[in-house]
């Protein structure tokens, strides 16, 4: 069952959304090699208590840590343990948060240092194929819309979607329906309409689709050990157009930028802006 977002709970969901990504933008900041992965975990978890939330993921289906980091080979799910970064390192961050009841869930892929051609090739592509899905997510598409998006951006350039985990609604709960798949076909699945919100999680492999489950039971590496990149945003469906509640508040409207945050106006020239007013 879908459950559609009020525009008060909508709005609920930006906060939590903006708290979260200021979370991924410390987290990002701070990933350099030597610092371990279980570091990265402690600033996260002291981070979005600090400004009131629950970092969701602590006790979630057993789950220890406020972030999952996966590393190189590792899609998702990867915990957070004294392992050291290292130059060159492709790093996943997962992180979610709860703020007054409602849920935000995003992520990102982030190289360590100087990283290969071809890993920042993954990232780009992974990152290009969240924005292209989130451009889709418009009222009147389907979920099909979305997921055919993503499949042929990442497949066009040679690389693999996962298809063993995929988005999800996400509201009060993280994981909601309706599942959004990161292939697909276009024209297929649940239609979109406002007050649906997604959370579309992109896990791209640079050799095949396959993945495995490590014997920690939660960490989820690709079968032929290629690199995986990830990238994942809570995004609402609104009349306007998709709302990306986990970017940063400035790059928030993706197909309409002229719509919602006051900050997104450009200044008035100077000398002017005082006499007009309103009317
Ligand atoms: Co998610």
């Amino acid at each position: 069952m879908i459950i559609y977002k009020s525009q008060a709970e909508i709005d609920l969901m930006r906060e939590a959304g903006a708290i979260l990504a200021e979370a991924l933008q410390r987290l990002q900041s701070i990933a350099r090699p030597g610092v371990t992965l279980l570091e990265l975990d402690r600033e996260a978890d002291r981070f979005i208590r600090a400004r009131g939330c629950i970092p969701g993921f602590v006790g979630y289906q057993g789950y220890q840590n406020a972030i999952c980091t996966s590393v190189n080979e590792q899609v998702v799910h990867g915990i957070p343990t004294h392992r050291k970064l290292r130059e060159g390192d492709l790093l996943s961050l997962d992180a979610g948060l709860i703020h007054r009841g409602f849920w935000a869930d995003a992520g990102l892929s982030v190289g360590i240092g100087k990283i290969s051609p071809e890993a920042q090739r993954l990232m780009d592509v992974t990152r290009q194929s969240l924005d292209i899905g989130i451009e889709k997510a418009q009222v009147g598409d389907r979920i099909g819309d979305i997921s055919a998006a993503i499949q042929q951006h990442v497949e066009r350039a040679g690389f693999s979607v996962v298809r063993q985990f995929v988005g999800h609604g996400i509201g009060r709960d993280m994981h909601e329906d309706p599942q959004v798949p990161n292939f697909g076909i276009a024209g297929r699945g649940p239609l979109l309409k406002p007050g649906m919100v997604l959370a579309i999680e992109p896990m791209v492999n640079a050799g095949g689709p396959d993945v495995a489950l490590l014997g920690d039971g939660w960490t989820v590496v690709t079968v032929d050990h290629s690199l995986s990149a990830y990238f994942e945003h809570s995004v609402a469906i609104t009349p306007d157009g998709p709302e990306v509640l986990t970017a940063p508040a400035a790059q928030r409207r993706m197909s309409s930028p002229l719509v919602g945050e006051a900050g997104n106006f450009p200044p008035p020239p100077a000398g002017e802006g005082q006499g007009g007013g309103h009317d």
